[in-house]
Order: C-alpha cells, then sequence, then structure tokens
C-alpha cells in the first residue's frame, strides 16, 4: 500500500471523504485549503485524509476515512501515523484531531496513535448541521477534541 499526496489536477475522492463527514459544504473547503493524502491498493483508492494548517505551529487532519470493505486492517492506522509523520517533518508544533461523541472506534484509534483528549466542544453538530446524525445508536452532538504534541 502506498500513501501519497493527491496532485492538483486529480479529483479528491468524494465518497470516500462524505463517510467521514456528511457535510459536502465543510469537505469542499477542506480540501480547497488542506492537502489531501490517499492511500492506493492495487491502484484503487482505500483511504484517504485531509491536513489543514489551522494556527501558527498547528496543523489537524479534518477528515479520514477508509473505503467500508477495508476497514479495519489497519489502513486507517497507517493513515494517522502518516499524518503524523508528515505534520512533524514540517515542523508543526501540535497535531489535532476532533471526533464526535458517539465515534467510539475514532477514539480509540486516535488514542492508540498518541491523540489525547483536550476539551468537548458542546453541540458542535447541532450548530453546524442541519439533520440529526447517529452512530453506534448514540446521537452526535459534541465534538470530542484530541491533540497531541510533535
Ligand atoms: N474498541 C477498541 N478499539 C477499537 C474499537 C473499539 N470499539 N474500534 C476500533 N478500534 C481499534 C482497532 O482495534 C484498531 O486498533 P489496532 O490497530 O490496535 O488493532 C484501530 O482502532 C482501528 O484501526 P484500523 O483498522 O487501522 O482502522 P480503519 O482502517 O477501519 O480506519 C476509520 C478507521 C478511518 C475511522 C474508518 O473506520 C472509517 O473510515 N470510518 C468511517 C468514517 C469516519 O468515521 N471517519 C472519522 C471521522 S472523524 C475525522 O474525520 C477527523
Ligand atoms: N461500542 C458500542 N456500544 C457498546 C460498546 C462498544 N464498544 N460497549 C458496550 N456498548 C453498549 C452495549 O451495546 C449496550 O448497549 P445496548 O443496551 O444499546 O445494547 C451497553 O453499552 C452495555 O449495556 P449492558 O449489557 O447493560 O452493560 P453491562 O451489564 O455490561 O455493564 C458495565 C456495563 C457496568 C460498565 C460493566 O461492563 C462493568 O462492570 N465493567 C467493569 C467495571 C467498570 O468499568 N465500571 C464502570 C467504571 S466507571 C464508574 O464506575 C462510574
Amino acid at each position: 500500500m502506498e500513501i501519497r499526496e493527491l496532485h492538483g489536477d486529480e479529483q479528491a475522492p468524494m465518497d470516500l471523504l462524505l463517510l467521514a463527514d456528511p457535510s459536502r459544504k465543510l469537505v469542499d473547503g477542506y480540501i480547497r485549503r488542506g492537502q489531501c493524502f490517499v492511500a492506493e491498493l492495487n491502484d484503487e483508492i482505500a483511504g484517504v485524509y485531509v491536513l489543514l494548517p489551522t494556527r501558527p505551529g498547528t496543523v489537524e487532519i479534518v477528515n479520514i476515512a477508509v473505503d467500508e470493505s477495508k476497514q479495519g486492517q489497519g489502513i486507517g492506522r497507517r493513515l494517522v501515523n502518516h499524518a503524523i509523520q508528515q505534520a512533524r517533518s514540517h515542523g508543526y508544533k501540535t497535531i489535532e484531531i476532533g471526533t464526535g461523541n458517539s465515534g467510539i472506534g475514532q477514539l480509540a484509534l486516535y488514542q492508540k496513535c498518541g491523540f489525547r483528549i483536550t476539551g468537548v466542544d458542546r453541540d458542535f453538530f447541532i450548530r453546524h448541521y442541519t439533520e440529526e446524525i447517529f452512530e453506534n445508536g448514540i446521537q452526535v452532538v459534541d465534538m470530542i477534541r484530541l491533540a497531541q504534541d510533535l
């Protein structure tokens, strides 16, 4: 499997990006302002992440997704670790990530990759999304914020 940056003239894998975030408007903004990386397996895109500089010295993984048929095989972990290496090699001091309160698997993965919870953005998903979203039988209302020093 190879992880590489998407060239400027290539289409971003929108179906995958929308798995991580149902808001087309937010996703469009992320790919316009951030750097998009893809994981390729047998010439097919199996995963994606977008890295976005947010404040001086800080970068955020704003979107990460693996094709549903290929989840649970370690691709997500490799993408998160790639993002951490990428941020470190570009001299960033902090990398951040956020996920919904219902994202049990995501919270497990991010903490296994070294992220610590820094706070809760209460009602984030109520303020920014018009439709109610459920995951693991739990309504997504709050954004759990995580970070790690590089
Ligand atoms: N309890 C404990 N550990 C768990 C649980 C759980 N319920 N669920 C997952 N994990 C662990 C796994 O055991 C594994 O750890 P390991 O490497 O020690 O075995 C790790 O979390 C998951 O590892 P991967 O197989 O590498 O993950 P995957 O390839 O499935 O990718 C991802 C994870 C990207 C979250 C994928 O499931 C996905 O695309 N989901 C839909 C989109 C999404 O929710 N994206 C994130 C939104 S937040 C954001 O974009 C910033
Ligand atoms: N992903 C999604 N849902 C999950 C997961 C998971 N990884 N793990 C549990 N759940 C859900 C189950 O699906 C179930 O939901 P459902 O009713 O919709 O199906 C619910 O959580 C668990 O329900 P129960 O079977 O009623 O829980 P149980 O009888 O196992 O009791 C408890 C839970 C008390 C935490 C038990 O596991 C335990 O004693 N653990 C060890 C001690 C402990 O950790 N206690 C809590 C410490 S914190 C404190 O004491 C305040």
